[in-house]
């Protein structure tokens, strides 16, 4: 299974990070192929709402030639795509809501092209953030999931863990066995 983790967190090495550790691991002591894409260093421009994808027939199309294009490249490389992320005001960073707009070039639904580039594939989230989780994850879920619903794709779930303190939330036992559960719900589908 081709499974490509996209870290969205501005800070490289920060809670979600953290999280990703144990879950990386566990994924390739599995026998997954993983790639794990770190967005914070990337150019990735938002969205222009142009439309101009939606009518390149079986390519991304997008007019913006920057490093969105890698991205795109990893999710159709993909089987699996986790977005991995702190939430940021109730949704997720800046760079991140970047590659989630720009899913638009991945399905032709409002043009002269047809079809998609990605339907059938899955999606999950690892997630982090300050709040409880249902304050702190319920707008993100609840979007991500419209958005796998609009795009065809197959959500699997979410795994979160809360900032209590600092880093160290995300190292306890239970947050390490959680990420490691989760990766193993994320390889049976
Ligand atoms: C700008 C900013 C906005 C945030 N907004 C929220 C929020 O709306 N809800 C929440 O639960 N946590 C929020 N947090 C807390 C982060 O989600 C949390 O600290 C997370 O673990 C940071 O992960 P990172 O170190 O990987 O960036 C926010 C943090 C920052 C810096």
């Amino acid at each position: 299974m081709k499974i490509l983790v996209l870290h969205g967190s501005p800070q490289l090495h920060g809670n979600t990070a953290e999280l990703c550790k144990p879950f990386l691991a566990e994924l390739r002591e599995n026998g997954a192929e993983v790639r794990y894409v770190t967005l914070a260093n990337k150019k990735i421009g938002g969205c222009l709402g142009c439309y101009r994808c939606q009518d390149v027939e079986g390519e991304y199309g997008c007019v913006q030639k920057d490093d969105m294009e890698l991205v795109v490249k990893d999710i159709i490389w993909a089987d699996v795509i986790i977005l991995a992320c702190p939430i940021y005001s109730f949704y997720c960073p800046t760079t991140m809501k970047s590659v989630m707009d720009r899913h638009y070039g991945l399905n032709k639904y409002y043009g002269s092209a047809k079809g998609s580039l990605w339907a059938g594939k899955c999606v999950g989230l690892l997630l982090t953030h300050g709040y409880d989780v249902t304050m702190g994850t319920e707008a993100f879920v609840t979007g991500v999931r419209h958005l796998c619903t609009h795009s065809h794709l197959r959500y699997l779930g979410m795994y979160s863990v809360r900032h209590d303190e600092d880093i160290s939330s995300f190292q306890t036992e239970e947050a390490k066995a959680g990420a490691r559960a989760f990766a193993r719900q994320i390889l049976k589908g």
